[in-house]
């Protein structure tokens, strides 16, 4: 009776929306996820270790391109978000979702440092009656068997003293269709209270939220999502390099197969894979496989065609300047793109730095161009140093090869084709282009 009356009042003080949520990592996704519970008036505190972020937020200055400045501001100036460094707020908190990255260690295996590191802060300051969301992608298992025995560190108990959820998060940057609050929200609690009290809070914010009976079926669907996605990319993948010596345009293939109105989903193929999860998230699924002494076939081998696609390109680029009487070494190529997938302003695993790295071994002299990539910054495995290169009908000129590894919407197809002498095309951008199509080689 007293659990009821504790579910009863949760719900009305959501409903009344004084709760306080807080949200930590304020990336990716916890920066949109922050804009739709403070944007439906429920107050918000982001926590990040990042001080640069922290401050830019504070400032009204958004840190990612699908979150606008004055949303920030908005926010801000209405008192329902700020961001902090300070992790100790964290206790002031009624729920705390967890959106901090889940990458590869260099052996393929799951990094769980930045887990790790927020769960042993959250214990820290957690309280009675709190409830703790991971969003983070992981394999299943990660909330029973890695955060909740790190918060329990606090000398509370999970499921009894406070509540702990498993949401995963499906953003999709750079989607004008969807955003947070209508993607359909899957949600599992370690018990049955965890479970109504998550889907309450989310509730409040999301047009449908989809309970499942336990975290690890919630974790499974995220990485199933993922999996699907990376395997189904790597079959038209293979298939675009057979069709290629048959003669035949993989795209065309494609779009003439969509026109089944059922039982077909298009995929497209590019020069490898990019982003945070697509790449990443399957190998959390095939580690945590092995404990089951199960090998996943699949995404070993998807893995390892998508990993081919930009040597695959590089070979297409070498044969495309061969047929013009040039070698690789000492071309000028000039990369368009270098986002790992069109409007976005995200360079994680983007094939287009694979790319740049494999032309420049080979001897060639590359550059690019990103409307929304100024210049490269240092990642664990890349630095790059470069600069974006400002587009002209004279510099593409002085390329030897245009190479449009990310097909933004904002390029002028036209102009870039009629303005360069060879143009590499992964993303089958120049399908609209009228003229010029000697020009073109698709890779
Ligand atoms: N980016 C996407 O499109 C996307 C989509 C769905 C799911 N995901 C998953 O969501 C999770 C987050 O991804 P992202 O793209 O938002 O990452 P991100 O790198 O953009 O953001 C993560 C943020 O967490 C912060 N952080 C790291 N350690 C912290 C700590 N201990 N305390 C507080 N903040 C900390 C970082 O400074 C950073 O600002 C990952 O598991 C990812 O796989 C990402």
């Amino acid at each position: 009776m007293l659990q009821v009356k504790a579910v009863k009042r949760w719900d009305k003080r959501i409903k009344d929306k004084e709760v306080t949520v807080g949200i930590l990592g304020l990336g990716y996704v916890g920066l949109p996820l922050a804009r739709e519970f403070a944007g439906a008036g429920i107050k918000v505190v982001g926590f990040d270790v990042d001080e640069v972020k922290v401050q830019a937020l504070n400032a009204g200055r958004s840190i990612i391109k699908g979150v606008l400045d004055s949303e920030i501001r908005t926010l801000l100036k209405k008192g329902l978000f700020k961001a902090t460094l300070q992790m100790g707020l964290l206790k002031r908190v009624d729920a705390i979702l967890i959106c901090v990255p889940t990458p590869l260690t260099k052996y393929r295996e799951p990094d769980m440092q930045f887990v790790v590191s927020s769960c042993q802060v959250i214990a820290k300051h957690l309280r009675k009656g709190q409830l703790v969301v991971l969003e983070s992608t992981s394999y299943p298992g990660t909330t029973r068997e890695v955060m909740v025995p790190i918060l329990e560190q606090s000398g509370l108990k999970a499921g009894q003293d406070f509540h702990v959820a498993y949401s995963p998060e499906r953003e999709d940057p750079g989607n004008k269709e969807y955003r947070t609050r209508s993607i359909p929200k899957i949600v599992g609690g370690l018990t049955s209270k965890c479970l109504k009290r998550a889907c309450a809070l989310y509730e409040a914010v999301i047009v449908e939220v989809v309970p499942v009976s336990s975290c690890e079926a919630a974790e499974a669907a995220k990485i199933v999502e993922n999996v699907y996605r990376c395997v189904n990319i790597a079959m038209v993948n293979e298939l675009k390099i057979l069709f290629d010596r048959m003669g035949i345009d993989i795209w065309e293939v494609i779009r003439a197969a969509s026109t089944k109105p059922f039982g077909y989903q298009p995929f497209y193929p590019g020069p490898g894979l990019g982003g945070h999860c697509i790449p990443i998230d399957p190998f959390y699924l095939t580690w945590k496989a092995r404990q089951y002494n199960l090998p996943t076939r699949f995404i070993e081998l998807a893995g390892e065609i998508n990993t081919q696609m930009p040597h695959y390109v590089v070979s297409k680029t070498m044969e495309a300047l061969n047929q013009r009487g040039k070698s690789l070494k000492g071309s000028k190529i000039l990369i368009l793109g270098l986002a790992y997938k069109k409007d976005v302003d995200d360079v994680r695993e983007s094939p287009s730095i694979e790319l740049i790295e494999l032309l420049r071994d080979k001897g060639a002299k590359v550059d690019y161009n990103d409307p929304y990539i100024r210049q490269t910054h240092k990642q664990r495995e890349h630095n790059l140093r470069m600069r974006s290169k400002s587009l002209s009908v004279k510099m593409l000129s002085e390329y030897d090869a245009v190479l449009i590894s990310t097909d933004h919407s904002s390029y002028d197809y036209d102009w870039i084709v009629r303005n360069s002498k060879l143009v590499i095309d992964t993303r089958n951008a120049t399908a609209q282009v009228r003229s010029g199509g000697r020009k073109i080689v698709k890779a």
